[in-house]
């Protein structure tokens, strides 16, 4: 994944911290659990302050080191950001300012890495789209990672600003959401006739994934990042035994919002297609 790093030292076993601005993440958590069936996990989504999609570099950076404070305190040896926008904004920061003075043992991932490594095996005309928030867009954060690890991909990035309030809000079965959909895809295929790839460079696009398919044409794959960032940290724990043997194993997942429990679980329900218990924490 993102930047390698020395070993860690030993450290008692904690939970993968899995940490997104509100409930995006919880479509890789669901990958994780079932890559990891034994391991523990604390999910933490910043519900109160998301979207993180339209905020600055700053403030993006300050949240996110926030929350990944908050979920080593409470003993998580690894956190994942399975939040794009973060990914693109906070963590290079955090991995090479923060983390060897806050707590050098410990290791941040993010999603934008593995994601960017998977297309290579992916796409045959070597043009890639990519749908995400403004500030993942903004970032150039794909474009970097993809035509730096593939030489010759040529990449193609849209915004889809609506698409995070839209499945917020519980609407990514409705009608209306077609409109979203068909407009931020229309946008970004005209871009460029070769692409045969779109990333879905947001972790809360597959809820939406019916009607970016349907939206499509056949020939093109849609790529979700849940599977790839799963089969990404089983291969990073295979390469690091000691932070394998950091992360414990209870088969148990904790929910954390910064915002109202009740409604965190009702929404999570339909991330996860299960009901859920959640608690409400401050991370300010
Ligand atoms: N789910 C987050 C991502 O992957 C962003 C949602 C937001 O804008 O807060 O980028």
């Amino acid at each position: 994944m993102d930047i390698q790093l020395p070993g860690p030292g030993v450290m008692n076993p904690g939970p993968v911290g899995v940490f997104d601005s509100g409930f995006g993440g919880l479509s890789v958590l669901a990958d994780l659990q079932r890559a990891l069936p034994q391991a523990d996990f604390i999910y933490l989504g910043d519900n109160a302050r998301a979207p993180y999609g339209t905020r600055s570099f700053d403030a993006v950076y300050r949240f996110t080191l926030e929350a990944v404070e908050r979920l080593f305190a409470m003993g998580c040896p690894l956190v994942i950001l399975a939040c794009n926008t973060a990914s693109a904004k906070a963590l290079r920061n955090i991995q090479q300012r923060d983390l060897p003075r806050m707590s050098p043992d410990r290791r941040v991932l993010g999603v934008i890495r593995p994601t960017a490594e998977a297309v290579g095996g992916l796409s045959r005309t070597g043009v890639v789209g990519v749908l995400g928030t403004p500030g993942t867009v903004a970032s150039g954060s794909y474009d970097i990672e993809i035509e730096k690890l593939h030489p010759g991909f040529r990449v193609v990035a849209e915004a889809a600003p609506m698409w995070v309030p839209v499945v917020e809000q519980g609407f990514a079965g409705s009608p209306g959401a077609d409109w979203f959909v068909d407009e931020a895809v229309g946008r970004l295929l005209a871009r460029d006739s070769r692409i045969d790839t779109i990333i879905l460079g947001c972790t809360h696009y597959p809820l939406l994934y019916p009607k970016i398919r349907a939206a499509v044409p056949r020939g093109i794959s849609i790529v979700s990042q849940g599977p790839i960032v799963a089969e990404s940290l089983i291969d990073y724990l295979r390469r690091h035994p000691a932070m394998d043997a950091a992360i414990s194993r209870g088969g148990a997942t904790r929910y954390l919002t910064t915002d109202d429990a009740g409604m965190f679980a009702r929404q999570a329900g339909v991330f996860l297609g299960r009901e859920i218990m959640a608690e409400s924490i401050d991370i300010a």
